[in-house]
């Protein structure tokens, strides 16, 4: 005989009651995404902190399969407290619509959440300093596939002297995930007449879209 429906929920309670007196603590995906982004917004832990108009956490779909990762905010990201919104942002985002998705359906963050002056490369050690936020993220979203955009991005996942032009193009894994590392939209804008350099981007973000089941 089917069990009645209240005796099972009042059971679920129970045991629910019994985990939480034992100190388990139940936490949404949201919440946890949401604590984490008010400790990036106010955090002091490297020089940029000091420099920068705010910190830009990250944004996108929570439960996304795909996550890109690039440098550190720039400018226009430094003043409106979003990822990828300046020039290299609307290329970004015009290659996310080629791999038929929307914005709000991938993760976009960077490796360091505050911009360093003057559009620097982010230096050791505030790579360091970000870099739980970075692995938090990861852990909370459980993306299936990282697109690293540039250099720096591609060295926080992948062991290797080689350049950018030998490593993209080939899936790494980190994890349980595969991480496809390829240029730079910033780069793809200095190199605008590159026709070439287009073409590889455009190649990785098919074997991404492959590999997630993308026509
Ligand atoms: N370049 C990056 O690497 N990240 C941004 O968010 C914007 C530009």
């Amino acid at each position: 005989m089917a069990k009645d429906p209240d005796k099972i929920l009042s059971e679920v309670e129970d045991k629910l009651k019994f985990l939480s007196l034992l100190g388990v603590e139940f936490v949404s995906r949201e919440s946890s995404v949401v604590s984490l982004e008010e400790t990036i917004l106010n955090c002091q832990k490297c020089p940029l902190a000091q420099t920068r108009t705010q910190a830009v956490p990250g944004e996108g779909n929570l439960n996304a399969q795909l996550m890109f990762i690039g440098e550190a905010p720039g400018r226009d990201e430094d003043i409106q407290g979003r990822p990828f919104v300046g020039r290299a942002g609307q290329l970004l985002t015009k290659i996310i619509h080629a791999m038929t998705f929307q914005r709000d359906e991938v993760y976009i963050t960077n490796i360091v959440k505050c911009r360093p002056p003057g559009n620097r490369n982010p230096q050791g050690n505030e790579i360091t300093s970000c870099k739980d936020y970075l692995l938090a993220q990861i852990e909370q979203i459980d993306p299936k596939v990282i697109v690293t955009l540039g250099k720096v991005a591609a060295d926080f996942f992948i062991r290797s002297s080689l350049g950018m032009t030998a490593l993209r193009g080939d899936f790494y894994d980190f994890d349980n995930l595969k991480v496809m590392p390829t240029f730079h939209p910033s780069y793809l804008i200095r190199n605008e007449g590159n026709k070439t350099l287009k073409k590889m981007v455009w190649e990785d973000m098919k074997k991404v879209m492959a590999f997630l089941g993308k026509k």
